[in-house]
């Protein structure tokens, strides 16, 4: 039966793979496809696999899209922001969502397909790290099927058994992370890191926040936060390894001593593959591994005072949720400073502090509470840029 598809974030690097997996498997419909800024890309998008809906939040790209589809020919209907986002995310037409927008703007329409109980492909980690409980409870009542997309999850779900359940026989999970660009960078250097320096990984090729987050691995960080949510882990149940060839996508350690792992290309269609298939197995795309020419399966633990910002997030995930929300707003502001020429690569950290211990734990009894202390942190952090820190 065909499988009725919205891919939010179509634009970017997982909504691109994820078109690249579905063109060789007609079973999947795609019923719409969102982008932001990149407009040009929707449109060829939407020429190629004619969905019945596009969205773009900017409300003149939305009308000039509508009206080159007019001429087209194409029966694409064009929308227009978050409201739209939230209803391809829902629509009751709709099975399966793939959840690749990038950033705390992913978190509403994420929630509103978890709501309506769809099967959920978890790209937009930044969703579990600022609403965990919240999101997890939604997932509890509407019965919505979850799948992580982020590589490590995906290979911790895949030796968990293909599940999210930890039973007791788990020991540890051990979360791998290649340590990205700079790991062996001179640290008195570091401030000097240009924002293509800090996007050039040497494994993945993937959206310029997520990159940055990679070279300053607030990227582990928040996976570490995400893993908590999805397995209902505490945070020193997870070990990051650093593990530089990214062909083991990470662990599960056993209490009888057996270490599981998941394998393959740091490619990924695979985890998107796997989990549009799940609980089958279908054919992704991605190139085989070669095991004649794998000469080095290399791991090392980390350098803590190299990654500053992931001891931060080791912290903040044992604390109040209201300091995981500041901790992701304030990253966002400082990566996109960052990336602008407005700040150097070591000042992310600083403003990342700054937000964190400018925090006050409120009770959080909605996604409105979560948004309030998202909006008020992201006010902070660009207060502090403009002050000049
Ligand atoms: N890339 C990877 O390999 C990878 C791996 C694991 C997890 N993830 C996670 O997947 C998510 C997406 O990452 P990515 O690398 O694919 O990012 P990306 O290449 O930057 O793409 C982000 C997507 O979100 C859209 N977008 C950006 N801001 C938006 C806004 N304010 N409102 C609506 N849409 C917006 C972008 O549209 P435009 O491009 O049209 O502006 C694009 O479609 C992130 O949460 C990341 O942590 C990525």
């Amino acid at each position: 039966m065909t499988q009725k598809i919205s891919i939010l974030g179509s634009t970017g690097s997982i909504g691109q793979s994820t078109l690249d997996v579905l063109r060789n498997h007609p079973e999947f419909e795609v019923f719409a496809l969102s982008g932001h800024q990149n407009v040009k890309a929707l449109s060829a998008q939407c020429q190629a696999f004619r969905p019945r809906y596009a969205v773009l939040t900017d409300p003149d790209d939305a009308a000039s899209t509508a009206r080159e589809f007019v001429d087209l020919g194409l029966d694409t209907e064009v929308l227009c922001g978050q409201q739209a986002l939230q209803r391809i995310a829902s629509d009751p037409a709709v099975d399966t969502v793939m959840a690749a927008i990038v950033g705390g703007a992913g978190l509403q329409p994420t929630l509103a397909a978890v709501a309506a109980g769809k099967k959920v492909l978890l790209a937009n980690k930044e969703s579990l790290v600022m609403a965990g409980g919240l999101f997890m409870d939604e997932v509890s009542r509407s019965g919505a099927t979850l799948l992580p997309i982020d590589s490590e999850h995906n290979a911790i779900f895949q030796c968990l058994g293909n599940q999210l359940e930890v039973s007791d026989g788990v020991e540890k999970i051990l979360l791998t992370g290649s340590g990205g660009p700079l790991l062996r960078r001179d640290l008195a250097t570091l401030k000097e890191v240009t924002p293509d320096e800090a996007c050039a990984h040497p494994n993945w090729q993937m959206g310029r926040k997520i990159s940055v987050d990679s070279a300053t691995m607030m990227n582990k960080g928040l996976e570490l936060i995400e893993a908590c949510w999805l397995f209902d882990l505490n945070p020193d149940q997870i070990e990051i390894v650093i593990h530089p060839q990214s062909i083991v996508h990470s662990m599960v350690q056993y209490r009888d001593g057996s270490v599981l792992a998941q394998m393959g290309q740091p490619d990924m269609k695979t985890p998107i593959a796997h989990a549009l298939a799940w609980p089958d197995r279908m054919e992704s795309g991605a190139q085989r591994l070669d095991f004649s020419t794998i000469t080095e399966l290399r791991f090392e633990s980390i350098e803590v005072s190299r990654f500053p910002l992931l001891d931060l997030c080791r912290q903040v995930a044992g604390m109040d949720q209201c300091y995981a929300i500041a901790l992701n707003a304030a990253n966002e502001i400082a990566v996109a400073a960052f990336l602008e020429g407005e700040i150097t690569f070591t000042q992310i950290q600083l403003i990342v502090e700054f937000a964190v211990n400018s925090t006050v734990a409120i009770e959080l009894l909605s996604i409105a509470d979560v948004l309030t202390v998202d909006q008020q942190t992201r006010a902070l952090a660009r207060q502090r840029i403009s002050e000049g820190l």
